[in-house]
């Protein structure tokens, strides 16, 4: 029994490293925008109302997964796409392995933006909250902490969640002291206090909302000792919640809004292990949750045992056959899949081949779960070759 969890423990603690190397974050998860125009997808999907209306608007839905998840929907829609590229007289597009990554890497970035705030619900929010004990904008207020003001000229929500971060430990302190309740933030709280805010400045009200670097938010979460207590790495260290397991995929000022909520706690318990308050300067906190936010991009290892009977399954196995005595080459031949973006863009750049054979043979397209996906994934990499 002991020796069962013990391994289990063990797995715990190196799978998510061996596999964090897999899939190499984005370094701008908006440069997909640019692969999502030139590749016309924009001919047909909108993204928040812009572009085509022939396939769904592809930032209405809340999230889509995993890079394998959201590759699998891709791979489950080809057959219909690719009828509408003919339809339409489309170009149908090839990836590199850098663009597969960008595109993806952007549909899964989508839901970090958030959505624009009320002007009506963030002055309501500066009284509910208790802002406005400490706080003035416009001569309402008292005069415990700044005016709002000068904050108000920040651009975006996530400068305003970087100020108050930076000055938590004080503000708590007063908060304390005055016996009021720590004021928590959810959803767009905080979009909403700043549009608020902004409306005293006379600047530019909409929202510029940082693009945030995942690259950079992964040495800055190291850096600022973060990983000290949120690291899946050392037993002893590990007095954080492992953050992979929670829900992230939330927008950036709702993941700002996350660690503000908790900062009561990380204040009490760096004051245990001696670590000083992390402040942030200019994008920091945006490249910080940037990554946070990438934590659900990279899949789960799947099963290569599953892969193998899958492969099978869904016909795959029909016209890779081994030993290249099938209609499509011998997949246990090639160059080692050294990550899952390499299958995904080989996939669909083979795919209208793929498509031909199976119309000409009659047969379904086969569709793939994200886990099928996973799984065929983990067996395509077991059995292909080091070369
Ligand atoms: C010629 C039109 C067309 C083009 C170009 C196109 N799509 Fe689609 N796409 C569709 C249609 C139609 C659907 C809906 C299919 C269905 O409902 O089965 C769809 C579905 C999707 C979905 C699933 C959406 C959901 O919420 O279920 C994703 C993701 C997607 N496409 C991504 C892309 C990407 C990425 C590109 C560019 C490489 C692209 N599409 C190019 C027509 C297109
Ligand atoms: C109990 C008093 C108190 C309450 C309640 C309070 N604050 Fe503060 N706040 C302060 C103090 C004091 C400072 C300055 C801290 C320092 O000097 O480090 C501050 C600093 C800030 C800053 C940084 C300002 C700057 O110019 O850099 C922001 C932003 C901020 N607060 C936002 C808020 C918001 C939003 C709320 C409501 C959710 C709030 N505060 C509630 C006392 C409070
Ligand atoms: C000294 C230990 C410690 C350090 C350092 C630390 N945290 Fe935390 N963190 C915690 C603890 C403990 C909690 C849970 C607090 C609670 O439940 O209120 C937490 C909670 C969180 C949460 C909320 C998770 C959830 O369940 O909603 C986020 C996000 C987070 N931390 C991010 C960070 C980031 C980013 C850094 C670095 C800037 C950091 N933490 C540094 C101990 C720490
Ligand atoms: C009806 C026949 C057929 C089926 C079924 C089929 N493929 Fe293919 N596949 C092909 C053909 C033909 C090619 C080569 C296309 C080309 O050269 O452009 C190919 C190419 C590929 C490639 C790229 C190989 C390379 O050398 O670059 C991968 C990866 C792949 N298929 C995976 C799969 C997977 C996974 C399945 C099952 C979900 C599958 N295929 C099902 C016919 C098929």
């Amino acid at each position: 029994m002991r020796d069962i969890r013990y391994i289990t423990f063990i797995f715990y603690l190196i799978i998510p490293n061996l596999f964090a190397q897999e899939i190499k974050l984005p370094s701008n998860p908006l440069a997909g925008q640019i692969v999502f125009e030139v590749k016309k997808c924009i001919e047909c999907h909108a993204i928040s109302g812009f572009g085509g209306n022939i396939g769904p608007d592809l930032s209405r839905k809340y999230y889509y997964g995993s890079f394998l998840e959201l590759a699998s929907i891709i791979w489950n829609h080809i057959p219909q796409m690719d009828r509408k590229y003919r339809l339409l007289k489309v170009e149908r597009p090839n990836f590199t392995e850098e663009e597969m990554l960008n595109l993806i890497g952007f549909i899964y970035y989508l839901r970090y933006l958030g959505e624009p705030g009320s002007v009506s619900e963030g002055k309501k929010l500066l009284e509910t909250k208790g802002c406005l004990n400490c706080h003035q904008i416009k001569g309402q207020g008292k005069k415990v902490g700044p005016d709002f003001k000068k904050i108000a000229e920040y651009t975006s929500p996530i400068y305003m969640v970087q100020a108050m971060w930076n000055h938590g430990p004080i503000m708590q302190e007063r908060i304390k002291k005055m016996g009021m309740k720590y004021p928590t933030l959810s959803g767009k709280d905080i979009v909403n206090i700043t549009v608020y805010l902004r409306q005293f400045t006379g600047g530019n009200t909409a929202i510029r909302m940082s693009a945030g670097n995942p690259v950079n938010g992964k040495i800055l979460f190291k850096e600022k000792k973060c990983i000290n207590c949120h690291s899946p790495k050392s037993e002893t260290s590990n007095v954080g919640v492992k953050l992979t397991g929670i829900d992230l995929k939330k927008s950036v000022v709702e993941i700002a809004g996350l660690m503000w909520n908790h900062s009561p706690l990380m204040l009490e318990y760096m004051k245990v292990k001696s670590i000083s308050w992390p402040s942030f300067t200019k994008n920091e906190m945006a490249d910080i949750i940037a990554y946070l936010y990438f934590l659900g991009f990279e899949d789960e290892p799947g099963d290569p045992i599953k892969g193998e009977s899958i492969f099978e399954q869904k016909g795959c196995i029909r016209c890779h056959e081994s030993g290249g005595k099938g209609e499509a080459p011998d997949l246990t031949v090639m160059k080692k899949f050294g990550s899952p973006i390499r299958m995904i863009q080989l996939m669909w750049n083979h795919a209208p081949k793929m498509e031909d054979l199976i119309l000409s043979l009659n047969e379904e397209w086969p569709r793939l779960t994200k886990t099928e996906m996973q799984d065929i994934y983990a067996y395509l990499k077991k059995v292909t070759i080091n070369k």
